[in-house]
């Protein structure tokens, strides 16, 4: 690869390499079979200084840079996918909204305890009715006193179950679309947060996906994330940055499969051979590390300029929409090189093929990552 990482970026890669093959690796089938939550890898994940990977050393983070960042979620992706969601949405878009919006209090409260995986992070924007359009939420904050009283429900919550600490978006102002948008920080167990529905996933079976129901939920004014009407820019600042996220869990999966896929051609023999000599497969594959490889270049390019303070929305956006497409390619690709084998559970692609199907979808849609690139295109560049 001729990106130029740094040594130290190369170290982490090698670091989290060894430890997601040695140790997550091997029981990621049985998890996606029994759904248990990885909660001993994400231990090791904060033990290493993986889970607040961007938040400077003062709030108890390792200080890394996105490129350091996307190398480690790709790894852990290519050994345990459930894993992965979680690092991400913990590291990419709570503690970061956090370590940009919020209060010294807040900062002092929760970066510490996250960056070190004893509180994991989740983030509520969808709800039932509002999923690609979050403008239209209905969950609703009413300032009385000095709280805020929340109403409604969220849908599709990444470890809502899980985590610790919950970044929640809500209206506060009806009248308003996206303006009237506000986001607070509520602690599990708050009284009238409560979870509801955990779906039944085709993938990443692992990681807990959940409703979250709020009646008249009462929390302090100051758990407010930014200012009033703030909830709508702090999501989908934190979205670019969970959207390089989802390329690089599609490139550790993808690389992931193309492994698997290399290793079988290499020792299934049919018509005499290794089903690698045909031709059709050998051109397959070549066309699977080609996609895998410019899947990389454009993670590695988006996190690169979110480092260098550029504007990387566009990127993002692209990153996103092409190695979660190539992915879907890949582990299909991974899948028919295996034949029938491919279709049991006896070798891990068909996991990889499973996992790999929302990534076109959570974070913003394949569809709606278009919207924003042809947004770019049509218009000027919009703020960051
Ligand atoms: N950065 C900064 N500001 C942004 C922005 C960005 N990336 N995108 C939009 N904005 C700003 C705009 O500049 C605009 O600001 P002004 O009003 O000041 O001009 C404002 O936000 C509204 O922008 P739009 O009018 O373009 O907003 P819209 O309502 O038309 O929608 C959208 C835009 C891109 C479609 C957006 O709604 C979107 O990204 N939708 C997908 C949501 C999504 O990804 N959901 C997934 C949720 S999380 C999940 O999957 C599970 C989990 O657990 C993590």
């Amino acid at each position: 690869m001729s990106f130029k990482l740094t040594e130290e970026q190369l170290m982490i890669q090698s670091m989290v390499r060894d430890l997601a093959r040695s140790e997550f690796a091997p029981t990621a089938m049985e998890r996606d079979r029994t759904k248990e939550f990885p909660a001993e890898n994400l231990k090791k994940l904060g033990e290493l200084g993986l889970m607040g990977m961007m938040i400077p050393p003062e709030w108890g983070g390792s200080g890394a840079d996105t490129v350091s960042y996307v190398l480690a979620l790709a790894e852990v992706a290519y050994a345990c996918a459930s894993t992965a969601v979680v690092m991400s949405v913990h590291n990419s878009i709570v503690c970061e909204s956090i370590l940009r919006h919020g209060s010294e209090e807040q900062k002092n409260r929760y970066l510490k305890p996250m960056a070190a995986g004893e509180i994991l992070g989740a983030f509520a924007l969808t709800e039932p009715n509002a999923g690609s359009d979050p403008a239209r939420q209905t969950t609703k904050a009413v300032f009385d006193g000095d709280s805020y009283v929340l109403n409604g429900s969220k849908r599709f919550t990444t470890t809502g179950k899980n985590a610790g600490l919950v970044i929640v978006t809500a209206k506060t102002d009806e009248a308003l679309r996206h303006k009237g948008i506000s986001a607070f920080l509520i602690e599990q167990g708050t009284p009238g947060m409560t979870v509801g529905r955990l779906e039944d996933k085709m993938g990443l079976r692992a990681s807990d996906t959940a409703d979250l129901i709020f009646e008249d939920c009462r929390i302090p004014a100051q758990n407010i994330l930014g200012n009033e009407g703030d909830g709508f820019l702090i999501a989908m600042t934190g979205l670019d940055g969970g959207r390089i996220g989802i390329a690089a869990q599609s490139v550790g999966v993808a690389q992931a499969a193309f492994d698997a896929a290399v290793q079988f051609a290499r020792e299934r023999e049919q018509f005499g051979q290794a089903i690698s000599k045909f031709q059709g497969l050998r051109w397959m594959m070549a066309d699977m590390a080609t996609e895998i490889e410019a899947a990389r270049l454009m993670m590695l390019s988006a996190a690169e300029m979110k480092d260098n303070g550029e504007n990387f929305t566009l990127q993002a956006s692209m990153a996103k929409l092409f190695a979660s497409e190539m992915v879907n390619r890949v582990t299909a690709h991974a899948v028919q090189i295996h034949g029938g084998y491919g279709f049991t559970r006896e070798y891990p692609v068909e996991r990889f093929y499973r996992d790999a199907r929302v990534f076109t979808i959570y974070e913003g849609t394949s569809e709606i990552q278009r919207v924003v690139i042809s947004n770019h295109i049509f218009k000027d560049k919009r703020k960051p």
